[in-house]
Formats: C-alpha cells, structure tokens, sequence
C-alpha cells in the first residue's frame, strides 16, 4: 500500500476534476464552431488552448462563463450545471471564475484605484479598509504599487494588461480563463506575464484555462495543451509531446 505522505495527499488533490465540458456545441447561423468539445481540467491544473485564429477558443471559454448560450452539451464547473443555474446562481459562480479579456476590459474614466474596487462593490461583508488593503495586494501581485492614482490611458499595454489582470484576481478566483493574456506585447513583457500567470496558479492553486498563440507563453504556463480544429479537439499532450508530433500542422504552431 502506498505510505500516506503530504506528496500523495496533494497528488491525489489535484486530480479533482474542478471543469468538465461535455459535448459541447454551438453554431451560428450555418457555422459550426463547435461541434464536439470534450475537456476535462483538474484542480491546480494550467490548460493551454491552442487553435487558429476563428476556430471557437473565444467562444469555448465564453460558454463556460455562461456569456453565450452553447447549442448541446453539459458543463460542470466547481460542480455546478453552468446551464441549468438561475441568475443569481451564475453571478455568484462568476465570482470564483476570473476572466481575462482578449481586451483588457478596464474601465477608462475610472482610477487604477477605482478600477480594481470595483469588484468588490457588491461584498457588505467587508470593511473600506479591508478593501483598500486587497486593492493594495492586489495591485503588488503584478509589480503595479506605483499607479494606484493614475488613470488607465496613463499606463502602457503591458501595465494595463497587468491591471486587468490584477483587477479578475481580486476576488481570488478558482478558475481563470485568460484569453491571449500577451497579445501586442513585447517579447519580456510577455514573458512577465507568463510568469504572473504561473505565480498566481502557486500561490492560489487556481486551475486555468490560458488561450494564447505565443508558444513561449504556452511553454511556461501549460501543464497539458490542446488544439482546436474544425469544432473538435484534433490532438493533446503537453508542450514537448505536442512540439514533437507527427502531424506537420500541430508542429506549425511551433515555428
Ligand atoms: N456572437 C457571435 N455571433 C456570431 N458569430 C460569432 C459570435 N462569436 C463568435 N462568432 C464566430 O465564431 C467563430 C469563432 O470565433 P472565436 O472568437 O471563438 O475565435 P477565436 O478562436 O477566439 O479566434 P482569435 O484567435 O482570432 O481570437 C468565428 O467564425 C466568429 O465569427
Ligand atoms: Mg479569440
């Protein structure tokens, strides 16, 4: 029998499934973008999603979140029927899955202060000071401690990609969906995201969903990957399994 060490607790922890997807699907109008999705993320586990650009990852993860209505399918996330929840059910489970937009999303008339409170409008159950000390932490999780006065249009892409960052995990999600967290950013400063990204998964045990076309993101940050094609998930492994494959194509998101 195995000896019970805190290692094998924890092992056998992460493999608690915290998102399942089913046979997912969703058309618009004549065009298919999902046709059967089926994924499975345990707890603490980084997914990358790799795809060409128009092949449904957006939507995929917009599903989970419940922003657009999928046509089949059954999604579980931290054991709730994404489909079957109520209003009030889904806000509530908005609030322990943290969503990075392709955007950024921030809100431009409002302070970097003001911008990271804003989340946490709705929680009764916290002091003024207590806030201002999660805006605080929030704010030195991404080296952004300086710019708690100034205006987003003041800070750079990279800064506000942080901010954006900082702002979903103020609430300290269970799952984070980040889509192409490093976009229109230079080479370090995407890899300083990359590198928030995986800090934030050690510090909270967060399990994600990391959208990206920038391999050297998706090296850092995946535990397992997998590609989207024509609707379906067309291979999965991790980065080295998936850099070596057979098939030219998945090799092409390496080049
Ligand atoms: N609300 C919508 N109404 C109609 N069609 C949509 C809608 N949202 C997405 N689509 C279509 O679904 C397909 C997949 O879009 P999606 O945004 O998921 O692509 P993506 O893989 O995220 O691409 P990119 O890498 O460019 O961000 C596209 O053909 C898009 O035009
Ligand atoms: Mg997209």
């Amino acid at each position: 029998m195995m000896e019970q060490t805190a290692k094998n607790i924890l092992d056998s922890k992460q493999n608690d499934v915290i998102v399942e997807i089913s046979h997912l699907k969703k058309t618009f109008g004549s065009n298919e973008v999902l046709k059967d999705i089926n994924i499975k993320i345990n707890k603490g586990e980084n997914l990358v999603v790799l795809g060409k650009s128009g092949s449904g990852k957006s939507v995929l993860i917009k599903c989970l979140v419940g922003l657009i209505n999928p046509d089949e399918g059954k999604m579980i996330a931290l054991e709730k029927n994404i489909s079957e929840l109520k209003i009030d059910e889904l806000n509530s489970i908005r609030k322990k899955i943290g969503f990075l937009f392709q955007s950024g999303a921030l809100y431009d008339s409002m302070t970097v202060r003001e911008n990271l409170l804003f989340p946490l409008r709705d929680l009764k159950e916290i002091s003024k000071e207590e806030k201002i000390k999660l805006v605080e932490e929030a704010l030195k999780n991404v080296g952004l401690e300086d710019t708690i006065d100034k205006m987003p249009s003041e800070l750079s892409g990279g800064m506000r990609k942080r901010l954006g960052l900082a702002r979903t995990l103020i609430l300290k999600p269970e799952i984070m969906l980040y889509d192409e967290p490093t976009t229109g950013l230079d080479p370090i400063t995407s890899k300083e995201i990359s590198e928030l990204i995986l800090e934030v998964q050690k510090k909270y045990n967060t399990s994600s969903i990391i959208i990206t076309h920038d391999m050297a993101c998706a090296k850092i940050t995946a535990n397992r990957m997998i590609v989207l094609k024509e609707g379906v998930i067309d291979a999965e492994g991790t980065f080295d399994e998936l850099e070596k494959s057979e098939d030219k194509w998945i090799r092409s998101f390496f080049e």
